[in-house]
């Protein structure tokens, strides 16, 4: 079975006729070709996939591409669209803050990084950890990641 979905990703809009059981993760990778969001696990469990739906944070890999009709998608490729844009103050503070290693769960970690500060979740290390606890980092950069986090939290 198969639908049509019309939905605005970095605020460009698409329309698709995909499978029912499409996930928003293969229709961002494989149909619009923002590969930026990654697969780690295609099972909720690594959080590599997070992308913002309507401004909130989602796992792109459970999400059902079909049920976006209308919604608003953002993905890392939106944060800084153009080479003169400035970083978001996330994206740079992973990089001040050396937040990262092999780089694969990074997007993930700032997408998710960039809702939980809205969220107000940011508020301590502890808070922080606890609310990014769905972000797996196989690198092992906790530390940073959170520094990386309160940094952007701290310059809102
Ligand atoms: Fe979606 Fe792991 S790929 S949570
Ligand atoms: Fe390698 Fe996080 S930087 S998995």
């Amino acid at each position: 079975p198969s639908g049509r979905v019309s939905l605005t990703v970095n605020g460009e809009r698409h329309a698709a006729v995909i499978d029912n059981r499409t996930s928003l993760l293969d229709l961002l990778r494989e149909q619009f070709g923002l590969t930026g969001t990654k697969k780690g696990c295609d099972a909720g469990a690594c959080g590599a996939c997070t992308v913002l739906v309507d401004g909130r944070r989602v796992n792109a890999c459970l999400t059902l591409a079909v049920r976006l009709e209308g919604a608003e998608v953002t993905t890392i490729e939106g944060l800084a669209p153009d080479e003169d844009d400035d970083l978001h103050p996330l994206q740079q503070a992973f990089i001040d803050q050396d937040a990262f290693q092999c780089g694969y769960c990074t997007p993930g970690q700032i997408m998710s990084g960039i809702g939980c500060i809205r969220e107000g979740h940011a508020g301590s290390p502890e808070e922080i950890r606890e609310w990014m606890s769905g972000n797996i980092c196989r690198c092992g950069c906790y530390v940073k990641i959170v520094n990386a986090v309160e940094q952007a939290a701290g310059a809102k």
